[in-house]
């Protein structure tokens, strides 16, 4: 399954990985550590901050009154910005496109 993410300074990665870890742990898993995610995954902290590509953004559930919380928060809020430690990483969200929020 595989995950495509952009970092902040423009470079494109596919992330291979197994099934069972959250998007934001797949991203941290690979080494790419301008993700911060300081709460570790608990919904506290929006340093996590993910733009899902527009295209793909139906694929996922819709987030959680507590995560549109957060996100409402986000100076860089955009129409598909989600939280990636809400994200379940699947093979249905096989080739799922995300570009990395700018730093809070
Ligand atoms: Fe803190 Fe996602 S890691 S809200």
């Amino acid at each position: 399954t595989r995950l495509i993410v952009t970092t902040r300074e423009g470079d494109t990665r596919a992330l291979e990985t197994a099934p069972g870890l959250s998007v934001m742990e797949v991203i941290r898993e690979a080494g790419i550590d301008e993700l911060l995610a300081l709460c570790g995954g608990c919904l506290s902290c929006a340093t996590c901050h993910v733009i899902v590509d527009p295209a793909d953004a139906a694929r996922l559930a819709p987030a959680s009154s507590e995560e549109e919380d957060l996100l409402d928060g986000l100076d860089d809020r955009a129409p598909t910005s989600r939280l990636a430690c809400q994200i379940p990483f699947d093979a249905r969200l096989d080739g799922l496109r995300v570009t990395i929020g700018a730093e809070a």
